[in-house]
């Protein structure tokens, strides 16, 4: 199950002409089983409509303060129920008007009254978005533990080029992830390593030698991890999808750059997840100018990289999760490499079919003789998947710290 599951999430919605985009926002949490209470202001409604809203989370809408709600303390009641408050979008007066403290709208209220994380995705023209007064009004509304995006930059309503767009919806959709992990994910207080993608050789500066890992697989363990409140370090060779939001990313191009990044990334982790296709040859030589044909045939001399998870053999904290991508005999060639390179874990999946595939069938192979199987799925359910297994396996180790 993932972090949305059975959250109450208020969405409140100010009037901008971005309100449209929330829409989206509202289907794609609901759709991750989050229980979606909407406030409308009374300028959102002239850009959307109630009714919108209520279609897609099959709960009611809210707009008026006093006119829906059943009692008297009720104008705090959503606030109160709520595990993350989002505003979004957030225009310059209601992010004033938080600022400032007032209370004379239902979003407002909510916000003054609730114990759980705000977040707030600025939608505003860019002018008024760099105003001092918006500046100073997001300034001390994040002092106080408000959480206050970045607006996106790009061509705004206005015609006007410049920053000032709300937020995508999948970068919203993140930071709500990240807020309710941190607060009840079962990894709160927990650092985990997670390499991804696959590394570059170089030949000469514009050709390599490389691999088709897409990334996929890596980024759905990351924000698993980051769902979970974990704190995510996630180390990218090349990809070919977006990066996740919410997590620390270190690029890196070659196997040994990814060496030394893991190296110092798992000083202080409490799990290190090796998902990334680290080339295991690199050029012997690499040309400094773009190499020329010539008559002659052309033969590269390769010479091995630095096995990653060989270097940590001896290592035992982390507890090391490695990959086993092959073609044959998968679960024979796994249970060895995992007792070869000293792993806890390893999850063994048939290269042809996963690599680069956005699903993946594995089996979870662990140190104590367990193997459990995972019917091919999307890589981010069989993210949730592994890591619950993880969690299972090890919880004095990767459960949440309480000190
Ligand atoms: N790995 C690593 N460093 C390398 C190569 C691989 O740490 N230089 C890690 C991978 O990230 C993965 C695991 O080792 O978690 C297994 O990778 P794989 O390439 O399948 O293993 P190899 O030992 O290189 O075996 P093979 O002979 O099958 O290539």
């Amino acid at each position: 199950m993932g972090i949305l599951a059975g959250k109450h999430v208020v969405l409140g919605v100010s009037g901008s002409i971005a309100s449209y985009k929330i829409i989206e926002l509202a289907r794609q949490l609901t759709v991750a089983g989050a229980l979606v209470d909407v406030i409308l202001t009374e300028e959102a409604t002239r850009f959307i409509t109630p009714l919108t809203f209520q279609s897609l989370t099959y709960r009611p809408v809210y707009t008026e303060m006093w006119s829906t709600l059943e009692n008297a303390a009720a104008h705090i009641k959503l606030g109160h129920d709520a595990d993350v408050v989002v505003i979004a979008p957030a225009t310059a007066h209601t992010i004033a008007s938080i600022a400032a403290g007032f209370a004379n709208n239902l979003i407002l209220t909510t916000v003054l009254a609730t114990g759980a994380p705000v977040l707030l995705a600025p939608a505003m023209e860019t002018h008024m978005w760099h105003n001092p007064a918006t500046a100073d009004n997001v300034a001390l509304l994040r002092r106080r533990g408000l959480q206050v995006m970045e607006p996106d930059e790009g061509m705004l309503a206005s015609g006007m080029v410049g920053s000032g767009r709300l937020p995508e919806i999948g970068r919203i959709e993140a930071e709500i992830r990240a807020l309710l992990g941190r607060g009840a994910g079962r990894m709160v207080g927990r650092k985990v390593v997670v390499t991804a993608g696959g590394t570059h050789e170089p030949l000469d500066p514009v050709r390599f030698i490389g691999n088709r890992a897409s990334g996929q697989m890596g980024f759905a363990l990351a924000e698993a991890a980051r769902d979970e409140g974990a704190q995510v370090v996630l180390i990218a060779g090349q990809t070919s999808v977006p990066l996740p939001l919410g997590v620390e990313v270190v690029r890196v191009e070659t196997a040994s750059q990814m060496h030394d990044a893991v190296h110092a990334a798992i000083e202080d982790a409490d799990l290190l997840i090796m998902n990334a296709a680290v080339a295991d040859y690199r050029p012997a030589q690499m040309a400094d100018h773009k190499m020329k044909k010539t008559e002659a045939d052309l033969t590269i001399a390769l010479e091995r990289t630095t096995d990653i998870l060989q270097s940590l053999v001896t290592v035992t904290q982390p507890i090391k999760v490695g990959f086993a991508a092959e073609t044959n005999d998968l679960l024979r060639y796994a249970a060895d490499k995992m007792r070869r390179k000293g792993l806890d874990a390893i999850v063994a999946n048939d290269a042809v079919s996963s690599i680069g595939q956005s699903e993946i069938e594995v089996t979870l192979l662990t140190s104590d003789g367990g193997s459990q199987r995972l019917p091919r799925q999307p890589k981010p359910a069989a993210a949730q998947q592994i890591l619950e297994r993880v969690l299972h396996q090890w919880p004095d180790r990767l459960g949440r710290k309480t000190s």
